[in-house]
């Protein structure tokens, strides 16, 4: 399905974001960054969305069954080499278009119910099973690692996240050996997802990977977030985290996992495949169709009128880990 009309975190051709559009966000995230007081009198009337949805979904947190797991011992294999970005920015600028195709979803983001929630597992494996999230958290290994995250759109953060490798619910799932990809699927619930009204999106929000990705070290699945479980707006009770690629991939809210022959059709692939493709790894010297990729914005860094900027690097600075995944793939598009 090809949507021409424009989607939130769409980018002008002149920059990654549109002006407008960043400096009111700029303006809102420095207000922030400023205290309460300069936050209270910008933000006016919007005490809904922001930070003080941000505090709710914190306290929300708390509530959850898992929230005595964490925090987790950091795994310092992973660390890098800039500032971590303050908790209220990651939580109240995002992307969830299941609840709105802007960035300030975070309170309609808490009428998602996380328990009960299940994950099926199912396709090319050796039993399909299905499983409750807080038996399948009482079986994997917990650890936090902090990585960059790059969305398409140039803007980037720096975020501690708890959870587990990929691999290891891989080594669970026990795929066949003729297993090739992993299709990852976010829940479908339109009463409680307005977004997924819009009929012109192909809900539900799918993305995948190949096997050899899925368990490379680096891929990892989201439970928890700056030493809590992960905030419904950021993809609770468990999301897909690649730091190579860009933030698209990162499927939220899983609730089902394939093991296929097939490449899956991703979401984004399915609206616009030109321009959000199915490998999607970062790359400065590889434009988006629509703006440069040359370097990004850090949320919550720099002032509305000089946002901080710093270089974009290849594969988000993780080549050293995933250069070799793609050393034999010949003629595809792997950083679009
Ligand atoms: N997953 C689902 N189900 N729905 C979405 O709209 N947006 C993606 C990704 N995962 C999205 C999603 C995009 S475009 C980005 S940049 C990241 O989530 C944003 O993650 P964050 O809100 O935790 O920063």
């Amino acid at each position: 399905m090809l949507v021409k009309s424009k989607r939130g975190w769409e980018l002008s051709d002149r920059d990654a974001t549109p002006e407008g559009l960043y400096l009111t966000r700029r303006r809102f995230v420095t207000a922030l960054a400023a205290g309460p007081i300069l936050a209270g009198t910008l933000l006016g009337g919007c005490d809904d969305t922001g930070a003080d949805a941000g505090k709710k979904a914190a306290a929300a947190a708390t509530d959850d069954p898992s929230a005595k797991l964490y925090p987790v011992a950091r795994n310092t294999r992973y660390g890098v080499d800039r500032a971590l970005t303050e908790e209220k920015f990651a939580t109240s600028y995002n992307n969830f278009y299941e609840f709105g195709s802007h960035k300030e979803i975070a309170k309609a983001a808490q009428a998602l119910a996380i328990r009960p929630w299940t994950v099926k597992i199912d396709g090319m494996v050796e039993k399909e099973r299905t499983i409750a999230i807080d038996d399948l958290l009482r079986q994997m290994p917990l650890e936090e690692r902090v990585y960059r995250f790059r969305c398409v759109e140039a803007w980037a953060m720096t975020v501690p996240w708890s959870g587990f490798p990929l691999k290891a619910l891989v080594d669970f799932a026990r795929p066949l050996s003729s297993a090739k990809y992993l299709r990852m699927e976010t829940f479908l619930d339109a009463a409680v997802a307005p977004g997924q009204k819009a009929s012109w999106y192909p809900w539900p929000y799918v993305e995948g990977l190949t096997v050899a990705e899925a368990t490379n070290e680096l891929a990892f699945i989201a439970t928890g977030l700056y030493g809590k479980p992960i905030a419904r707006q950021n993809g609770a009770p468990l999301r897909l985290v690649v730091p190579w690629k860009y933030g698209f991939k990162n499927v939220k809210s899983l609730v089902r996992l394939s093991f296929t022959a097939e490449r899956p059709r991703t979401f984004w692939e399915a609206i616009e495949a030109r321009e959000y493709g199915f490998w999607a790894n970062v790359n400065p010297q590889v434009p988006h169709p629509r703006w440069s990729q040359a370097t990004e914005k850090l949320l919550g860094e720099g002032s509305s009128f000089e946002p901080k900027k710093v270089p974009t690097q290849l594969y988000n600075g993780y080549g050293e880990y995933v250069a070799p995944l793609y050393a034999e793939l010949k003629g595809e598009r792997l950083f679009m």
